[in-house]
């Protein structure tokens, strides 16, 4: 692969990618900070994966900021092909031409001897009607063939189709999109790449390889705390950090959907234009509804509450044993029926653990679409993921 263009601004250290991103807002700690340096250094995408709201979009929007780059983005979907992430040919410009152009292409077969001869000549035409002019370019195309760098951030990959993932595996290894029509067309500038991923299901052990990967899960108090500050939420810093270890309690609960970064800062928020002076389990329970989205969640925070804020409060029976993120499967008199141990693990805790056994995956982790049941790889055309790639060239493995 090469370039013909250096990045704009380039990083000089992992210090100094941290400063730069923290001067768009963004909170990099040594890991993240590392990973990005050397992304933009060894020229890989890197691969985040992680919860909900821990700032893994954000991230590509903070380095296109700081890079000074044009960010183009690829939100992946189930059922998305590669017309809406490569490019598709413009049908409605190709049609209007010809309808512009009707009287030149009736000269074209004016004095032909037959309709097959007639075929022949349009056909002969085919490459001025299938050329770069009527290709309607999608974001990876765009990206390849932008004049200036970019940020390319595919967004939740876990969420295209396993045909979509192979497209990226030969773009991500090469750089390059060859279109039969039109030829190949390489990477001008290259692109930052940043994938992320939700966990919604295994990504191929082929795309983690070519990536940098990095597991971004809930930030630790200091962080988080610094995070809350830089949002400039109003809420007093003594009472920003007692909320931040109140959240980090409620994460312990073993709950459908855990709080993230962004509610965090959303509670802070409520809580100073209400004008707390105090974080009382009465107040928090108000306002719980910020962070907490399931009703059953509600109910075990709410329960988990008088506890969290005084860690010496009377706490109901039924509560032990919740604390301390373990899976289920440990035998407590209150163990969780079938159907709700598939939802209580939608936080994903006993997944991450096991994270490397293929086909583990269900519907409803982090929250992922569908029911309960274990989810369907879609049906995938023969043709799809090869539109853009002879047949020819080999496939990465
Ligand atoms: N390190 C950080 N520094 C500053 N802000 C952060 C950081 N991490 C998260 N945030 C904030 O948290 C919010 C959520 O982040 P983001 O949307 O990137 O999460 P995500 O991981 O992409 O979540 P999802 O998986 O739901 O898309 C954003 O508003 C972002 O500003
Ligand atoms: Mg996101």
């Amino acid at each position: 692969m090469s370039t013909t263009t250096e990045p704009t601004q380039g990083f000089t250290d992992v210090e100094d990618t941290r400063a730069q991103l923290a001067a768009c807002g963004y909170l990099a700690d040594d890991r993240l900070a590392t990973t990005v340096f050397l992304q933009t250094r060894l020229e890989k995408p890197v691969l985040l994966e992680g919860p909900a709201g821990v700032g893994k979009t954000q991230l590509a929007e903070s380095l296109a900021t700081a890079t000074g780059r044009r960010l183009i983005r690829l939100q992946c979907y189930e059922g998305q092909d590669e017309t809406k992430a490569l490019y598709e040919w413009d049908y409605g410009k190709q049609l209007l031409y010809t309808q512009i152009l009707r009287e030149k292409i009736g000269q074209v077969v004016e004095d032909a001897a037959d309709l097959n001869e007639a075929v022949e000549r349009i056909a002969k035409q085919d490459s001025v009607f299938f050329s770069q002019r009527f290709l309607a370019a999608r974001p990876l195309l765009e990206a390849i063939d932008s004049d200036t760098p970019v940020v390319l951030l595919i967004d939740e990959v876990d969420r295209a189709d396993e045909a979509l993932e192979a497209v990226l595996l030969e773009l991500l290894a090469e750089f390059q999109i060859s279109i039969p029509e039109v030829g190949t067309i390489t990477a001008k500038t290259m692109p930052y790449v940043v994938l992320t991923s939700n966990n919604t299901r295994d990504l191929s052990a082929a795309l983690k390889r070519r990536c940098l990967h990095l597991f971004l899960d809930y930030p630790d108090a200091v962080r988080e705390l610094e995070i809350i500050r830089s949002k400039e939420t109003g809420l007093a810093d003594s009472l920003a950090a007692r909320l931040v270890d109140i959240v980090r309690g409620i994460r312990e609960l073993e709950l459908r959907k855990a709080p993230s970064i962004s509610e965090t800062v959303d509670w802070a928020r409520t809580l100073a234009v209400l004008g707390v002076e105090e974080l009382t389990a009465d107040v928090l329970s108000t306002t719980l509804n910020v962070v907490v989205k399931y009703e059953r969640d509600l109910k075990r925070v709410m329960d988990a509450l008088p506890r969290l804020v005084d860690p010496n409060a009377e706490v109901p029976d039924h509560l032990h044993g919740h604390g301390h993120g373990h899976g289920h499967g440990h035998g407590h008199s209150h163990a969780p029926a079938a159907e709700d141990r598939v939802e209580d693990d939608v936080d994903g805790r006993a997944e991450r653990k096991a994270k490397d056994q293929p086909g583990r995956h269900n519907a409803g982790y982090y929250g992922g679409a569908g029911g309960t049941g274990p989810r369907t790889a879609p049906a995938v055309s023969t043709s799809q993921g090869t539109r853009a790639f002879p047949s020819t060239r080999k496939r990465p493995v």
